[in-house]
Order: C-alpha cells, then structure tokens, then sequence
C-alpha cells in the first residue's frame, strides 16, 4: 500500500459522496493562494466531522485552529441557523483571510474567529463562564494539545463530544524513539483521557491523502 494509491481512493470518495462547492473550493484556493501550509482536513474528513457535529446535535461547536476555515465551514454548516462556532487561530493573517472564506460560505451570523494563543483564549471563554460546547474539534498546536483538552473539558457537559486531530503522526505517536513536541503532546492527552473518569475515548488510525494519522474521539460524562 502507498500514497498513491490512498490518495486515489480518497479522490474517489469525495468525487462521489462530497461533492465540491464553491465555498469550499474558494477557501483551499485562497489558503493555497496565501500561502497557509496546506494542512486542511482533506474534504472526505471535512465530511466526517460534519457528520459528526449533526449526529450530536450540536449547537455550540469549539475548534482550535482555524488555518484558513476550512473545517470550520464543515463543521458550521452542521449548525443551526441560531447555533454559534467559536474558533481559535493564533495567526492574525491567517484569521483574516478565514474569516473572509467563512463571510463568503454565508457563515459569518453564525462563526466567530478568535485571534490569539489558544490556551489563552480557552481560558477567557473559561473565566468569561462560556456556556459549555458541544463538539470540541482539536487540532494544531500539538505540543499544547493536552492542555487544550484540560481547557475544553472546563467548557465542556455531559455529553461534549471532542474530537482530535492528527494523533498517528505516521506513527510516531507509539515509537519509543520520538520524544518530538509533538508527540509528546499527543502522548500526554492520551494520559489526561484515560486516567480521568469522565472521559471515554478511542482512538482511529486513517489513511488518505494526508498520508498516514488519525483521530480520536472522546466523549465526555459526568463522571
Ligand atoms: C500538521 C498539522 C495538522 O493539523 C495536520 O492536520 C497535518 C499536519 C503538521 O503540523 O504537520
Ligand atoms: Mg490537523
């Protein structure tokens, strides 16, 4: 097995069951056009967490890492016409070019872009009492990804559902040999969800044309 082949099974699936649209379209241009990496959730996974935001109803969806608003219009798009997304993008630019993708994908009534290091945005929406979320996408910054977790199970309930990018790494999640930032992220979030009683998580390997990673999945109870 190899990329190539990956890659066109994925191509094949977002041919056939997601189907392209301008908005999305528009926003890996103008990503790729600006020069943001192209770490984009591909669209079949896009998808995933779109269906995921509509299998848990959610209403209040928390992401961490905008990048140009890919995922986000994903997820957005689960919303109700009253439902509200939060994302956190550290890079001011970056955040100015999403919040134009997500303006022009009809979505700015409902998706604010908060500028600033996660973790001290996730602690604002703690002090200002946010109301709790419930889906939490977790991605980027993976070095912090722990401490985004602790952070997100402060606005979180009974019932949250909080997903997390990118914990295979191509493996390197489970080699002893790397101790990379990273890794060591992942590591102690993985450590954080099972050694607290009010988490229930699993974890998926995938491959695509991101190459090879996965998700894990978690979901939060009273505990
Ligand atoms: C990287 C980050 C991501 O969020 C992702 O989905 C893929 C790769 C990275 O930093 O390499
Ligand atoms: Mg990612």
């Amino acid at each position: 097995m190899n990329q190539e082949q990956w890659t066109t099974v994925d191509d094949y699936f977002s041919r056939t069951l997601v189907p392209s649209d301008e908005a999305l379209d528009a926003t890996l241009k103008a990503s790729a056009e600006a020069g943001l990496p192209s770490i984009n959730v591909a669209p079949n996974q896009g998808k995933l967490l779109h269906l995921l935001a509509r299998i848990s109803n959610a209403r209040r969806i928390l992401e961490i890492d905008t990048l140009g608003g890919y995922s986000t219009i994903w997820l957005a798009r689960a919303l109700r016409s009253d439902g509200k997304l939060i994302s956190l993008e550290l890079n001011a630019e970056y955040a100015g070019l999403a919040r134009k993708n997500i303006e022009a994908a009809g979505l700015s009534q409902q998706v604010t872009v908060v500028v600033g290091a996660a973790t001290q945005s996730l602690q604002k929406l703690v002090d200002d009492k946010a109301e709790p979320f419930d889906l939490v996408f977790i991605d980027a910054d993976k070095e912090n990804n722990a401490e985004h977790l602790r952070l997100s199970l402060l606005l979180s309930r009974p019932g949250t559902v909080i997903i997390g990018d990118n914990v295979v790494r191509k493996g390197r999640v489970a080699d002893e040999d790397v101790n990379d930032p990273d890794v060591l992220g992942v590591r102690k979030c993985f450590e954080l969800a099972s050694s607290d009683p009010r988490l229930d998580t699993t974890a998926v390997q995938t491959v695509g044309a991101k190459g090879w990673d996965g998700f894990s999945i978690t979901v939060v109870s009273a505990g």
